[in-house]
């Protein structure tokens, strides 16, 4: 969102020196509310943006792990193996992936994202030995150039669909649904259809594109990777697994997107901790889980959070904009331009604008040259093996000798919501709220 008016009272101060003003805000209508309202009011349309859900949700953040101690045994750092490969697709496939940490890139559109980006991403995931997957627009040559294992979505849309690309690609994964807006489709907006974008895609160069809700070759379970947005996680998992999928993705309603209506951002979906257990009972119930593989995304931000998908069920997570902040997005070096375009680095969600300092999202010439797709690479490799060093630390720290033998029973939740929606106990207590 652009900053188009200041709040009338708070210009330029501070939260505490408005507090020692006497000042209250309120909890109801906070400055983003309200900045919201006075936007809509001046524009009378609705905002459209980047970015997952900015709203506070149960996450994470709210499970804690009970390292062992004298009733559970540690792993030695330096001396005992902690290993985090994954095999995905090991049901039906012939050639399952095998990938050596469980941390992938989810799929991200060229369009939404450069060129130059989407083969830094490349770069990236192959450095560590993991997957990285296309998006919206179809598969550019840099990007399956520099790709080890590249996974094909199959979109609502069927943009860039071409059979000749589906047949160079390691996986493919059919999307019924992204997190960010389940039952929604995507946009891209015309400023980031350039001539080669229009041409991927089959559409007039410049004009507003926006995707499929559903997917026209989805009536039933008949179809295989599957990629659904958390609403109905259970039935949907079942349903995926039914069709004969190797993988399911259940992506959380924190997950980003590069375009798509605020209100359905942040009203619509499930949060991603939530999503996990129910998608696990489906696969468990028939008799699946660690056969048919399950994949979370939305808000995957470090290796506790990768280590914590995992103990719930997950065997991979994949990640979206903590690989755009990776790369460079948001960056405090570009900050007066952010400021220039209404925003400020750390806040930069206006994707669907195409001006992007960082040259990320972007298909503008200039911009998109800013980012070198080799540094860019390297510094997602090396984010990707923080994630996964940190994952490993704490899964030695809980006796664990593989990242997928990590369990609820490591866990424990700190609010009573995180508890039943997680489906971990209270910390102190034997509490699950709503466990039979
Ligand atoms: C810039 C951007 C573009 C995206 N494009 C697509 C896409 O083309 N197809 C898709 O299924 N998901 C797309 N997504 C969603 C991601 O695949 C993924 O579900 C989400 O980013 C995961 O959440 P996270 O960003 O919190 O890691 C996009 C996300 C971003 C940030």
């Amino acid at each position: 969102m652009t900053i188009t008016s200041e709040p009338l009272t708070t210009q330029g101060a501070a939260p505490r020196d408005l507090a020692a003003l006497g000042l209250r805000e309120s909890a109801t209508f906070d400055r983003a509310t309200i900045a919201d309202i006075q936007r809509a009011a001046a524009t009378g349309v609705y905002d459209i943006r980047g970015w997952g859900a900015k709203r506070q949700l149960p996450h994470f953040d709210d499970l804690l792990f009970l390292g062992a101690s004298v009733s559970r045994y540690p792993l030695e750092g330096y001396r005992e193996k902690c290993d985090t490969d994954v095999v995905l697709g090991d049901r039906h496939a012939t050639r399952p992936l095998h990938l050596q940490t469980p941390v992938t890139i989810a799929g991200m559109s060229f369009g939404a994202l450069s060129a130059n980006a989407k083969e830094a991403l490349g770069r990236g995931a192959s450095e560590v030995g993991t997957s990285t997957t296309t998006g919206d627009g179809g598969m550019t040559p840099e990007e399956r150039g520099q790709s080890k294992h590249l996974v094909y979505q199959y979109l609502p849309s069927r943009y860039g669909m071409n059979p000749d690309d589906l047949r160079k690609a390691d996986a493919i994964e059919i999307v019924l649904g992204q997190g960010a807006k389940p039952g929604g489709g995507g946009m891209l907006l015309g400023q980031k259809i350039t001539e080669r974008v229009a041409g991927m895609r089959t559409l007039p160069v410049g004009i507003d594109q926006r995707s499929a809700s559903r997917h026209p070759d989805w009536t039933g379970p008949d179809d295989l990777e599957i990629k659904i947005g958390a609403s109905r996680p259970y039935y949907d998992t079942a349903l995926a697994v039914k069709s004969g999928a190797d993988v399911v993705v259940v992506d959380g309603m924190q997950g980003g997107t590069a375009a798509t209506q605020q209100v359905f951002i942040e009203n619509v979906g499930i949060p991603t901790l939530a999503a996990i257990p129910q998608a696990v009972q489906a696969l468990q119930e028939l008799g699946v889980h660690r056969k048919v593989q399950l994949i979370v995304s939305g808000g995957i931000r470090t290796g506790a959070d990768v280590a914590k998908a995992m103990a719930l069920g997950a065997d991979a997570v994949a990640i979206g904009t903590a690989a755009l902040i990776a790369l460079g997005d948001n960056d405090p070096r570009y900050a007066a331009e952010y400021s220039a375009l209404g925003s400020a680095a750390g806040f930069y969600d206006d994707f669907q604008d195409g001006r992007d300092p960082a040259g990320i999202t972007t298909q503008d010439t200039e911009l998109a040259s800013r980012l070198d797709p080799v540094a860019a690479g390297r510094r997602l490799a090396n984010y990707l093996r923080v994630l996964t060093m940190e994952a490993q630390t704490i899964a030695r720290a809980c006796g664990k000798s593989h990242l997928h033998n990590l369990e609820p029973e490591d866990l424990v939740a700190l609010t009573i919501e995180a508890s039943a929606m997680a489906r971990v106990p209270l910390a102190g207590t034997s509490w699950i709220p709503g466990a039979r």
